[in-house]
């Protein structure tokens, strides 16, 4: 089967960049990207390519080259789906906020929505891919929605997760390390996988493209996520080891990555994981683990949730405590809030969680990140609802000036490894902050020497000075 036209419902960090890519590596294949978010869907066809929905070093090129010419967003959601042979899901699918599963559970009512409008507007047989992230058994829902709509179509559903980071999704996109694609194992099962598999074949080398069945798939994408999340949280347990003895956490990752066995890749400690997905999906595997009675694998990986949220506050009370056991009215500097480099995206940064409890003894916040807005890190705050927004307000200004934002501050904290925060003048900015002048890495970013040289009381990560 010959794919012509695909529809992919969600104009998100996944579906606007993996879109943009298949349309730029497949011209002869319209792609139609919607989304019920009237604002997103402006953004992507705005003209200023700087004010894309989503901020990926590259995206502008790959959406400037396709858009327009066989890339396209809309708010159309039916007619886009009318008209395509093969429908992507790629909506959000966030941790359960209520009810049933609450803060465990992934809430599939977006999903579920988008299965049920396929079923409205198809008029032809269509091929339903899976590339929101979704709990194992999910395609069992949605194909039972898609068989019982009484419109005499037949619908192939296919798990096609998405494994790229944010920061480097156009590199991931494009030099995939593999790509997955889960389907039925009945003749039209194979025919659709196989459809896929010649989308992905204009750029992926064809060793590279998995086929499993659709459950291995589901099940591999939160296993990815939680082996990886795992990695960050082991690492991080062995910085706090490091501190009291004297270790090095950059020195043990490196001697411990060097065995072919274990790796070199995602061993830096920090102050702790954030982003929308390694939370989410190893609670959705706790959850579903729990569910089918499977209490110590559950107990197992929760343990790395667990892990995370201690090296987020360890951080926060390092700082309260080397401040003299009190930040109340001291000024305090964010270097970063998004949850990484190279990124807007601040959704379960540990900026958010490091200054609420900062916030909460009362110190006064001072945050500079390049790429995100102050709204966005008043919402942040705001969402988690530990007091009221004119109260956090009052505590945290935002500054687009790095060096007006540590003018009079006791202390600067890095929340995120920006490299821009390497070419600082440190001399200049230790100048200008109150003495003793602290920095607290929770990147392990900076030449803790040379700040040392200038006179800065220096933390940073597994190291003790
Ligand atoms: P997102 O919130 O950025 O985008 C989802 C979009 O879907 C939103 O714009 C929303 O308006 C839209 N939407 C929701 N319901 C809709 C509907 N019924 N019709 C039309 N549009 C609808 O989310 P995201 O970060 O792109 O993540 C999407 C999925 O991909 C999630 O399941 C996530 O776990 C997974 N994932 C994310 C990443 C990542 O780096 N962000 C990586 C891999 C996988
Ligand atoms: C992660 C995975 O890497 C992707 O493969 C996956 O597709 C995606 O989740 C998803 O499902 O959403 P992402 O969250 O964008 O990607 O970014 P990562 O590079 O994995 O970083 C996650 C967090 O871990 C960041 O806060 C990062 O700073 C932190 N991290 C990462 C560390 O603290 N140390 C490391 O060594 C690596």
């Amino acid at each position: 089967m010959k794919i012509t036209k695909i529809c992919c419902i969600g104009a998100g960090y996944v579906g606007g960049p993996t879109m943009a890519v298949i349309a730029q590596k497949c011209p002869e294949i319209k792609v139609t990207v919607v989304d019920i978010n009237q604002a997103r869907i402006d953004a992507w066809n705005g003209e200023d390519l700087d004010k894309l929905p989503v901020y990926e070093p590259g995206l502008d090129k790959v959406v400037s080259e396709a858009r327009g010419r066989n890339l396209f967003f809309s708010t159309d959601v039916n007619k886009a789906i009318e008209e395509a042979e093969m429908v992507f899901i790629s909506v959000n699918t966030p941790t359960k906020t209520y009810g049933e599963g609450k803060g465990q559970a992934a809430d599939l009512k977006w999903v579920e929505l988008c299965a049920r409008q396929i079923a409205a507007a198809s008029t032809t047989d269509k091929i339903v891919v899976e590339k929101s992230t979704l709990p194992v058994r999910t395609a069992q829902a949605v194909k039972d929605i898609l068989d019982n709509t009484g419109n005499g179509l037949k619908f192939q559903i296919l798990s096609n997760p998405e494994f790229l980071a944010e920061g480097t999704a156009i590199e991931d996109l494009l030099f995939a390390d593999r790509v997955l694609i889960g389907g039925d194992s009945s003749p039209e099962g194979q025919e659709a996988i196989q459809a896929l598999v010649d989308i992905y074949s204009h750029w992926i080398p064809r060793e590279k493209i998995l086929t499993t069945n659709v459950w291995s798939s589901e099940l591999s994408k939160l296993t990815a996520n939680a082996f990886l999340a795992q990695r960050v949280s082991s690492i991080n347990a062995i910085s706090e080891l490091c501190e009291v003895t004297g270790a090095d956490v950059n020195e043990v990752a490196r001697a411990i990555g060097a065995d072919s066995r274990i790796g070199s890749k995602f061993l830096k400690a920090s102050v702790g994981f954030g982003g929308s997905c390694f939370q989410k999906d190893i609670l959705n595997m706790v959850y579903i683990s729990r569910s089918y009675g499977l209490h110590a694998v559950a107990d197992y990986w929760e343990q790395v949730i667990i892990m995370n949220d201690h090296q987020k506050a360890r951080f926060a009370k390092n700082i309260i405590k080397a401040l003299y056991n009190t930040v109340s009215g001291k000024k305090i500097t964010f270097f970063g809030w998004a949850f990484k480099k190279d990124t807007n995206d601040t959704r379960e940064s540990a900026a958010i969680y490091v200054a609420d409890y900062l916030i909460s003894e009362q110190a006064q916040i001072c945050v500079y990140d390049p790429k995100v807005s102050a709204e966005k890190i008043y919402a942040d705050l705001d969402y988690l609802n530990t007091r009221s927004s004119e109260e956090n307000r009052k505590y945290v200004t935002v500054l687009s000036d790095p060096y007006e934002a540590v003018d009079s501050a006791h202390a600067v904290a890095v929340l995120t490894e920006w490299d821009e925060f390497l070419e600082y003048d440190w001399d200049k900015i230790f100048q200008s902050m109150l003495q003793p002048a602290q920095i607290f890495d929770g990147r392990n970013i900076l030449p803790h020497k040379d700040l040392s040289k200038i006179g800065f009381r220096v933390k940073a990560i597994g190291k003790s000075f």
